[in-house]
């Protein structure tokens, strides 16, 4: 039966979590899925994740189902008997959830592979939490002639049987930042020897608030979070640099060029005005996940025809890497309900299983329809 088979998929990945970049268990794992099913693998050369394709019509349209296979550096806390095997590795995160739901969607899709109008190209992504791994998957040209892409994020808060659907800015864009402030260090007790970058760097942190207030819409939104500040060897010591560094969320690349713009202004505006010198180095995250609406349609129709409720959502300030392709390809990301007991990347973590068949049989259903659209409209 399809779901105890992707119940036991998804608790041998959560006992074995693999970082970004180190999943090869995990890719061994799904190749045999796939093999033992006489699902077509296509060699793309990937150091880990794999490629997978059902159908083979010619000259039918290829659309593409994304699933990420990575776990984080987190110590899982949830006492489950399938907890994970390796210390301070977990999926907390729910890709090995992903992983299981999107190989029983290939599982369905081989069963009528005659059917199929079309190829469904599998693309089961590494590196998803360090945002890497999309652009490993287009480099590796596993993205040609692919004429649509979907994926699925599991979410906690959203019941079992439920989907979110929303077209537009699904997810945020994702940039970090490093802020370097440098002063003139000194004795503690004499201050006015030197030139305090801790002063500055505090001046910062409050200034930095004003972004989101003052220049971004009240109908708009972003988020700009300090995350963690570094300065100093001890107490008496009056140090010559501050490092801060966070991250920035947007949903619109107006909003967020407007940010970036106002961040550097107001960090060397505050560090000259303190005697100090600054430099901000953006670090360039996925942008926001954007849903395309000539999609939509297809991912409410498929959700009705296998018995998910549709839920509009609001958007999640979380980053995704499936907002590559969608720079590439139009492409519609959903959020899965798994009534979870705690949010993504908490130790807790968990998700409810009757949601592996629901998945799979909800992307196979939209496999074919998308198929069907493209046939249509080519
Ligand atoms: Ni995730």
């Amino acid at each position: 039966m399809l779901e105890q088979q992707l119940i036991e998929m998804r608790r041998h990945l959560h006992l074995n979590p693999e970082l970004s970049h180190e999943e090869f268990e995990t890719t061994k794992s799904i190749r045999g899925w796939l093999e033992e099913a006489e699902i077509k693998i296509v060699d793309y050369s990937l150091a880990t994740g794999i490629i997978a394709e059902v159908g083979g019509h010619q000259g039918g349209p290829i659309i593409a189902i994304r699933a990420d296979i990575d776990a984080l550096p987190i110590q899982e806390e949830t006492g489950l008997s399938y907890a994970s095997l390796i210390p301070g590795k977990m999926h907390a995160c729910g890709h090995d959830f992903h992983t299981s739901a999107i190989v029983g969607t290939a599982l369905l899709l081989k069963q009528k592979e005659h059917e199929l109008k079309g190829t469904v190209r599998f693309i089961f992504q590494p590196a998803e939490e360090k945002a890497q791994g999309a652009n490993l998957v287009i480099q590796s040209g596993a993205l040609e002639g692919v004429q649509a892409i979907f994926g699925m994020h599991n979410k906690p808060d959203l019941p079992v049987g439920t989907i979110g659907i929303k077209s537009g800015a699904l997810m945020a864009a994702a940039d970090g930042f490093v802020v370097e402030v440098n002063g003139v260090g000194t004795h503690a007790a004499v201050p006015e020897a030197g030139v305090d970058p801790i002063v500055t760097a505090s001046y910062i942190v409050t200034a930095l608030q004003s972004i989101v207030s003052r220049n971004v819409s009240s109908l708009q939104s972003a988020v700009v979070s300090v995350t963690r500040i570094h300065s100093g060897t001890s107490w008496n010591v009056i140090s010559d640099k501050a490092i801060l560094d966070g991250t920035i969320r947007t949903f619109d690349e107006g909003v967020r060029s407007r940010v970036l713009e106002r961040f550097k202004q107001v960090v060397d505006g505050v560090a000259a005005a303190y005697g100090t010198t600054a430099s901000v180095k953006v670090v360039a995250g996925p942008p926001s996940v954007h849903n395309d609406s000539s999609l939509e349609q297809l991912t409410i129709d498929a959700a009705h025809s296998v018995g998910l409720e549709v839920i509009a959502v609001a958007p999640s300030p979380a980053g995704e890497d499936f907002a590559f392709y969608q720079k590439e390809i139009p492409g519609f990301f959903v959020f899965m309900g798994t009534s979870g007991p705690r949010e993504w990347h908490h130790p807790s973590f968990d998700i409810d299983e009757r949601a592996l068949p629901l998945s799979a049989q909800y992307f196979a259903n939209l496999a074919e329809r998308a198929i069907q659209q493209l046939l249509i409209t080519d």
